[in-house]
């Protein structure tokens, strides 16, 4: 009985603490904001403009490409989706000709497509891009537009307010979204509007009141972007690290793989960087003439699988070579783990030998390797076998490592 009771009363602080149950792996999908911005000019680029249209193309993409079965399920709207006023009601309301049909219509074309749904608001006197903002007074009226709406996530962004507001705020549209009865994601921007460190960033109540959150300012479409949000989160590990967990995670912000700005092998160091710290996988791109390389890249089951991982242990980096090698690693369920060697050399292919033992494993395992974009297998690793990796400049070589059996000796 005594048993019965304690088990119960673990599973309620569980559910209280999680808040809503969800994302209990990283969530996957795709997002508008930076491939197509705020372009609200229908007129002269209807295919780009961010409308109902672009939503429409995204989510039979998402279908026919074979993306959803890969878990990438949500399609998310970002910023400039509203009209510029809300309605008599006081209610926020998409842009009449961009979003003709209604949100709600778009929620459920998404649903009857079998994915979700994700939206975008300002905890502030406008968003980001001027469109009307989410005061403190309109908070638990714009959770009920989008529980009615039927949106599955929603991104609270925080131009235009204060500090104070955003204390109030975040945790007031967590209630609230709670409050509708709808299970709806919730991704606070609130940590990147403070620096994303503490003391100013108390990461313990984020845990409890958001799925997600964005700790670092947004990425662009170059590698110098992409690498100074890798290097931030490496050099903020030990606050950010811990932070992480099934339901509650860190966001480094969209993937930018299948634009213009990054090389093939910038390309798979984003991937695997995006997996190794268990990071919301939205691409932002254009899956209607997305490349085949790029798609290959964010197709790669393995890294998908690493990603995806259960235990929802963040990775984070164990070795900074004199050669301008990296290597960072990621514990993974049934003993498995990644490792991901990184080249910041900007000449030519690196050797790097090393051993198990100097990564710091220990034990007696012998350990199998798939290289998750090569495919080869190296087997029979023990902690002292000596193994080199070639990692190209800017590129890395990551490792899905499984321990086959015990040596017996
Ligand atoms: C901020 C956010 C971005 C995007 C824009 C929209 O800059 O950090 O991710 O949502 O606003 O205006």
């Amino acid at each position: 009985m005594l048993l019965t009771w304690l088990l119960v009363t673990a599973h309620f602080a569980h559910v209280l603490a999680l808040e809503n149950g969800l994302m209990r792996v990283p969530p996957m999908g795709w997002m508008t904001w930076e491939r197509f911005r705020c372009n609200v000019d229908c007129t002269n680029n209807s295919k780009n403009c961010i409308s109902e249209r672009l939503i429409l193309d995204i989510a039979d993409r998402l279908v026919k490409d074979g993306w959803r079965e890969l878990g990438y399920n949500y399609v998310n709207i970002d910023d400039c989706w509203m009209a510029k006023e809300r309605n008599k009601e006081g209610r926020l309301v998409p842009d009449p000709g961009r979003f003709p049909s209604g949100i709600k219509a778009l929620a459920d074309y998404v649903h009857s497509r079998g994915l979700k749904l994700g939206i975008y608001a300002d905890l502030g006197n406008k968003t980001c891009a001027d469109y009307p903002g989410t005061t403190l007074d309109k908070v638990e009226l714009d959770a009920k537009t989008f529980a009615e709406w039927h949106v599955d996530m929603l991104k609270l962004d925080g131009c235009y307010s204060t500090s104070k507001e955003q204390a109030k705020g975040y945790p007031r549209m967590s209630k609230a979204l709670n409050a509708t009865g709808r299970l709806i994601g919730y991704s606070c921007s609130w940590p990147a509007y403070q620096g994303g460190l503490p003391p100013k960033v108390n990461y313990s109540q984020l845990k409890q009141i958001c799925n997600l959150w964005r700790n670092y300012d947004d990425i662009e479409d170059s590698w110098a972007s992409v690498l100074k949000v890798i290097d931030w989160f490496a050099e903020n590990q030990n606050v950010l690290q811990p932070m992480a967990g099934p339901g509650h995670w860190n966001d480094p912000d969209m993937l930018v793989i299948g634009n213009f700005g990054l090389s093939f092998e910038e390309a798979k160091s984003q991937m695997a960087f995006w997996a190794l710290l268990a990071a919301p996988l939205f691409m932002s791109n254009d899956l209607r003439t997305i490349s085949k390389e790029a798609r290959e890249i964010l197709q790669n089951r393995l890294l998908i699988k690493i990603n995806q991982d259960p235990l929802g242990i963040q990775g984070w980096r164990i070795l900074k070579e004199i050669s301008e090698i990296e290597v960072h690693f990621r514990p993974l369920s049934n003993s498995a783990s990644a490792l991901l060697f990184f080249s910041r050399r900007t000449d030519m292919p690196l050797h790097y030998s090393t051993s198990l033992r100097h990564l710091n494993f220990t034990g007696w395992s012998v350990y199998k390797a798939h290289d998750v974009y090569s495919r080869k297998v190296v087997n029979g690793l023990r902690i002292n076998t000596n193994f080199t990796v070639v990692v190209n400049p800017s590129g890395v070589v990551m490792w899905y490592l499984i321990p086959i059996k015990p040596l017996t000796l």
